[in-house]
This record gives C-alpha cells, structure tokens and sequence, in this order.
C-alpha cells in the first residue's frame, strides 16, 4: 500500500557481556500517512531500537519493513537516499549542532541535497518560521536557545528535505508538561495538515492524546491500544 508504513515480524537482538538481549522481539506494526501512531512503553522495552529499524539506522536480524511500499530491508535498497529524503528524526537530546545558528542547523541537511544556497536560506527560514522560531532567533546559537526552541528547531530540520515519515524518540523527555504539550502538537500538526506519517515513541502516556494508533511496547514486544473510544 503506497500510504501504509508496515513492519513485519521484526526482531533485533544485542549481544551484551551477559549474553543476548532481543530488544525487539516479533514486531508488527502499521502506520499511515496523516495519522499520528504513538507507542508507549518503559525505558528499555525497546522503543528506540524499534524507530532506529524503522530509520534504516539498524538492520532487523529478521522481518520486514515496507515504507509506501519499498521494503528497506531488500539487500539494494537505497538507504542513504531513503535517510535522507524519505525520513525525519526527533530526539529527546535535540541533537543540535550547537555552535551552529537555529539557521544553519535547518540548512545543513539540505546542503546534501545540491539545492542552490539561496533555495536553502529560503526553505530553513520558512520552516523555521512556521515552527514559531522568528528572524531574530533563527540567527542565535542553538546552545542559547531554551529547550522547547531547540526541539521546534529540530522539528523544522526533520522537515528540511520534505520526507514522509517523521520518527520522534521521547521527544518531550526534556521538556516540562506545557512545553512538551507545544511539541506534541506541532507533531501532530505535520500528520493532520501536512499528511506525514508521524511515529513517536514515549514513556509519556499523556501523548496518546494526540494518538490516531496507539501501541504498548513491553520487553521487545508490541501490542495495539484502544485509543479516543
Ligand atoms: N547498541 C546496543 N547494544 C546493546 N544493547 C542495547 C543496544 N541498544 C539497546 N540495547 C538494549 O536493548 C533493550 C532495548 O533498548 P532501547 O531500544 O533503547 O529501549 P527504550 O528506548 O524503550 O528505552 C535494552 O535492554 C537495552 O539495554
Ligand atoms: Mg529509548
């Protein structure tokens, strides 16, 4: 299906000094553009390793992942073409490039891209804008900005090359309740306005709220959630 993102029986196991641990254990999941999925799930349950497999940042050992489509576990797949343009990481630390301006953070994913340096000035400041990041603060150092700026700054950065999938790992984890509550809605805003598929992975239960698919993760294992009644 060309708007299902789709996983498959998914398993990853981690060697560690006492053995192995299967952090992700016979997964199914679906999501689809313009809906917001969220799973919940303790630290350690396997919430990051799931969305990294989802990323293309991890290999599942076995299973399958279908994006609109393309199965991205295939032996040729085009994985960097597919980080770059067809996926949107938020983390919990931000990872901003600090010494850089909310600007150039916005802009250094598109350098790869080969689109024309004033294309890219235009596109980061207007994404940036729509984050509520305003001219003033596009041009301040992303280590003085507040922890709710960065994460709308880091949002606007997923977004640089317009992908479809947007993965948010705990993406409230820094931020207090009323400032968390701006990011998940923003989150799901790209899902309701723009038709992206947003997957957030949280201990937060407070953002099933916003959930159109919910799941609970639980020792590498996933299962479905009632959600809105
Ligand atoms: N790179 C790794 N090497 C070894 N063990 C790992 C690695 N990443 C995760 N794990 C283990 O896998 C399990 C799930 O971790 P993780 O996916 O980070 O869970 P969560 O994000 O829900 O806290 C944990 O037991 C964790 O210690
Ligand atoms: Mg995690």
């Amino acid at each position: 299906m060309r708007d299902l993102l789709e996983v498959k029986n998914a398993s990853k196991s981690y060697r560690v000094k006492s053995g192995e641990v299967k952090a992700v254990d016979g997964v199914d999941l679906m999501a689809r553009k313009g809906e917001v999925t969220v799973i919940v799930g303790p630290s350690g349950s396997g919430k990051t390793t799931l969305l990294y497999l989802i990323g293309s940042l991890e290999r599942p050992d076995t299973g399958e992942i279908n994006v609109f489509g393309e199965n991205i576990c295939r032996p040729n797949a085009d994985l960097i073409q597919y980080r770059r343009k067809r996926v949107g990481f938020v983390f919990q630390m931000f990872n901003l490039i600090s010494a850089l301006t909310a600007l150039e953070n916005v802009v250094l994913p598109m350098d790869l891209e080969g689109i024309s340096p004033a294309e890219q000035h235009r596109r980061a400041e207007e994404l940036l804008q729509r984050m509520g990041i305003d001219h003033r603060l596009q041009k301040a150092k992303a280590n003085r900005m507040s922890g709710g700026e960065k994460q709308r700054v880091a949002i606007a950065r997923a977004l640089a090359n317009d992908p479809d999938v947007i993965l948010a790992d705990e993406p409230t984890g820094n931020l207090d309740s009323a400032t968390g509550k701006v990011v998940v809605d923003i989150l799901a805003g790209l899902a309701r306005r723009d038709g992206k598929c947003v997957l957030i992975v949280t201990h937060d239960e407070g953002i099933l709220q916003v959930a159109d698919w919910a799941y609970q993760m639980r020792d590498g294992r996933l299962k479905g959630m009632e959600v809105r009644g």
